[in-house]
């Protein structure tokens, strides 16, 4: 009972935490796809500076068709840098700008064709990202349906609106099943280059400053 209840409050304390951290399943998936060849390409041992700078010449490599689309994208809907780093924080957008840019997004990764949700495109990049986890394709599933009737429903034709409502009813829906069942995995993962969760955030950080560094 006892170790029932520690597991319960250390469970209720990493929910609370990862609630802060994510909040945009989309720009989660993406970033796995992204960063996920970098991090599995960190070993344990000690670095020379060559090899620092090799590893992190390959990481820019990794992440270079994301930060060009989202530079392109921001260009595009002359979404601010703000806007940027809302997508990739998870945050969701209040301007048009930013709501445009998440539209642009989904547009490039086709998510979004012909102003529609394309579900079987969504559930095949997660399935990339999640294999075929029964329990989280089940709940994605169900999520796309819910989030789809949920656009339908407020009539939302305008497609940055459109998008950007999608988005955050997908984070909504997915964030308890992310929470519980993939950042345990996705810790897992990344406990092989760090035990700091913060890791995930620094990558943030340094994406960011790639795509400043066009803007
Ligand atoms: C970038 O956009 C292109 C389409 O313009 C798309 O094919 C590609 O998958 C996108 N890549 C990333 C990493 O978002």
């Amino acid at each position: 009972m006892k170790t029932y209840n520690k597991r319960r409050s250390a469970q209720t304390q990493a929910h609370a935490k990862m609630q802060r951290s994510i909040s945009n399943v989309f720009a989660a998936i993406l970033f796995i796809l992204f960063t996920m060849a970098f991090y599995l390409t960190i070993s344990f041992t000690p670095l020379t500076k060559e090899e620092h700078i090799e590893r992190y010449e390959k990481m820019t490599d990794d992440v270079e068709p994301f930060r060009r689309n989202l530079t392109e994208c921001a260009r595009q809907v002359k979404a601010e840098m703000v806007d940027v780093e809302k997508f990739l924080k998870r945050i969701p957008q209040s301007s048009m700008q930013g709501k445009c840019f998440v539209a642009c997004i989904l547009k490039r990764n086709a998510i979004i064709k012909n102003n529609k949700i394309d579900k079987g495109r969504l559930l095949e990049l997660n399935r990339e990202v999640y294999g075929e986890d029964s329990e989280v394709m089940a709940r994605l599933k169900a999520a796309i349906a819910e989030c789809s009737k949920a656009v339908e429903n407020e009539g939302l034709f305008e497609v940055c609106e459109y998008a950007s409502v999608f988005n955050d009813c997908m984070h909504m829906k997915m964030e308890h099943i992310l929470d519980q069942v993939m950042m345990e995995r996705r810790l897992e993962a990344m406990s092989k280059v760090a035990t700091d969760p913060e890791q995930w955030s620094d990558d943030e950080d340094e994406m960011l400053k790639l795509v400043r560094d066009e803007l």
